[in-house]
């Protein structure tokens, strides 16, 4: 089982949200799946540039990182994204990425993977930054199994370490499993499927002009 973490802190993994990061690795490890962590520190995904051809042709014209991470997301099975909360939202390096996946999104390429989401703090808005991040992940047509997420109490440390440590690595376990079972989020279909009517009603309005997401869609609806 193929687990990609993306982890958006300039400190990469030496940060806070790298500490937490680790021990939803370990619930991973635990569980019997392989983790590959991409961190974006020492990656490059610029920002977009809104030129529409990922919709024409299916691939980024800006020549950086964004296309390997791109492979990679679509071969895994399921992903974690960790970021560090900046001004009640992700890193911007995140946030790039995000934007980037666009034509991901118009496609809801990911549908039947499954995510889990990290993020650190200063001081809160954790629960409102972990929504965010999996807003992100039902757009793009993968399941969230669910976030974990902390103010700091230090430098790579945390209140209630024992208690938040172990909700890390069961939600690390529990990413493996979903996938294992095909874990249903029935809470999340209306949201996924209202989504799905948006991006294949907004992929006909542009069909003469995005050819790749007109026929990705016309092969995904095939009865
Ligand atoms: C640019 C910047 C913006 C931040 N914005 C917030 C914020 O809005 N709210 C908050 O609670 N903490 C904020 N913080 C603190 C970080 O979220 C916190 O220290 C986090 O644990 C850092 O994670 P890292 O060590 O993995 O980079 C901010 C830090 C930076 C550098």
């Amino acid at each position: 089982m193929k687990i990609l973490a993306l982890i958006a802190s300039p400190r990469g993994m030496q940060g806070n949200t790298g500490r937490l990061l680790e021990e939803v690795i370990a619930g991973v490890t635990a569980a019997g799946g392989e983790t590959e962590i991409l961190s974006l520190k020492t990656l490059t995904v610029n920002p977009c540039v809104a030129c529409d051809v990922c919709h024409k042709t299916g691939i980024c014209n800006i020549n950086d990182d964004y296309e390997l991470i791109k492979e990679k997301l679509l071969a895994c099975d399921g992903f974690i994204l960790a970021s560090p909360n900046y001004i009640w939202s992700v890193s911007a390096q995140m946030k790039a990425l995000f934007d980037r996946c666009n034509g991901l999104i118009h496609c809801m390429a990911l549908e039947g993977k499954y995510a889990a989401m990290v993020e650190t703090s200063g001081g809160g808005e954790d629960a409102e930054v972990l929504k965010y991040m999996e807003r992100f992940v039902n757009t793009l047509g993968a399941n969230s199994v669910g976030g974990v997420g902390s103010p700091m109490a230090g430098v790579r440390t945390f209140p209630d370490e024992e208690n938040l440590y172990a909700s890390a690595r069961t939600l690390g376990r529990e990413l493996c499993h979903s996938i294992g079972e095909k874990r249903i989020y029935a809470e999340q279909d209306s949201f996924r499927a209202e989504f799905r009517v948006r991006m294949a009603g907004l992929v006909d309005m542009m069909k003469d002009y995005w050819p790749f997401e007109r026929d990705y869609w016309a092969e995904k609806l095939k009865p």
